[in-house]
């Protein structure tokens, strides 16, 4: 549609309705992968964002249009680019690689469009990098990461061998989880970083992580790689050995139930798991088995959640891009994962993380809270917010 008639059409509809009616639309760019590695993540996220719209009866307030960012850094950046400058969204939703995020941060930042991230835990976006037009409400890759050094060094463990997908999120997880069990008295007996989205086969990187002979391994991996880690950790021998730790999205309750026996021990940290027993995530985890048949996972409470802050931003008042980006750090509020609240200094969330331990339920896996440590903050890591 061109921008003259869209004007008409515009204003012939405001002859007809209510002027708070076409005021109310809030055309949101929903930028996720729906193809590639991380395909189900983005899946997953589009359906929370959608549940907290049709929750709050708002759903036909709210115009999504989505686009694939295929995982890609270049197609995120044509994505985004596309959606801003010709759909002219008032806001963007998404984004699951730390890749993609660092990609596009400088034309959100330039074109001072509100970007809500969903997934993409890039420590720079919320740190050095930070902008007033980046809210975070999914984590950082610091802030999941952190808590497992301390945590481990107190349950024994001191030689520690890592392994992660070489990119952005996978150096940044293991470079915070580096430091922080390095300062609690551990040592790191070696590390490597997998090609992101071409391992089919970690034999080599195992037998090379065996021989240095750990007390544990620490990973992280997601979605299609997490199952492929997961089964060649037990497959290859190491599990019977080895304990194996990481952040939680390595058995996220998306795709456990696919690695089967093997995840059954892993211990991991996150800021979600279904199984916490709050009234809000009670009345959260029936509604999404209503409707899905299968719990809920953090992918899932990241689509919510940003529905959620927006829905909050924007019954506050806002309705144009500068105003939603204003509103959107001032929103607060006790949800699935427990109370979540956006740090003003770097726009990040600040929220619970749960160590948890993966059990078998019956013929299903479920998750075990072991540990919470409440109310993890960012350092503000170089963010001067202008
Ligand atoms: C990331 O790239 O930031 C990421 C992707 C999947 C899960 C967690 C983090």
């Amino acid at each position: 549609m061109t921008n003259a008639f869209k004007y008409l059409l515009v204003g012939a509809l405001a002859l007809t309705l209510p002027a708070s009616a076409v005021s109310a639309q809030t055309k949101v760019g929903l930028l996720l992968p729906k193809s590639g590695n991380y395909a189900a993540l983005g899946e997953e996220i589009d359906a929370g964002f959608v549940m907290a719209l049709e929750e709050a009866g708002l759903a036909d307030q709210f115009t999504i249009i989505r686009e694939d960012t295929e995982v890609k850094p270049p197609v995120g950046v044509a994505k985004i680019r596309k959606l801003v400058l010709q759909d002219e969204v008032d806001v963007v939703v998404g984004i699951v690689s730390s890749g993609v995020l660092g990609a596009v941060r400088d034309f959100v930042d330039g074109s001072k469009v509100p970007l809500i991230v969903a997934n993409a835990g890039n420590d720079h976006a919320t740190g050095s990098a930070c902008s007033k037009y980046i809210v975070r409400v999914s984590f950082s890759n610091g802030q999941i990461n952190r808590p497992m050094g301390p945590w481990m060094f107190e349950q024994g463990i001191r030689k520690v061998y890592t392994l992660a997908p070489d990119y952005a999120a996978g150096r940044q997880m293991i470079d915070t989880f580096t430091k922080s069990f390095s300062a609690a008295g551990g040592e790191i007996v070696g590390s490597e970083f997998t090609p992101f989205g071409k391992t089919q086969d970690f034999g080599p990187y195992l037998t090379n992580a065996k021989s240095a002979n750990p007390d544990a391994i620490f990973v992280f991996y997601a979605g299609g790689e997490a199952i492929s880690f997961v089964k060649q950790y037990d497959s290859f021998g190491l599990k019977a050995d080895i304990p194996l730790f990481g952040s939680g999205f390595l058995t996220s309750p998306l795709y456990v139930n696919a690695e089967g026996p093997a995840a059954v021990g892993v211990k991991t940290a996150l800021h979600y798991v279904p199984t916490l027993d709050t009234p809000e995530n009670k009345t959260f985890v029936g509604a999404y088995q209503a409707k899905f048949d299968r719990p809920p996972s953090e992918y899932t409470v990241q689509g919510y959640d940003s529905g959620r802050v927006l829905i909050e931003a924007v019954k506050s008042g806002a309705s144009d891009r500068e105003s939603i980006a204003s509103a959107l750090p001032k929103v607060k509020y006790t949800g699935p994962r427990g109370p979540l609240e956006i740090n003003p200094a770097t726009n990040n969330v600040v929220q619970n993380i749960y160590i948890y331990e993966t059990v078998a339920d019956g013929d299903a896996l479920t998750q075990k809270v072991i540990a919470t440590v409440e109310n993890v903050k960012d350092p503000v890591n170089g963010c001067v917010m202008q």
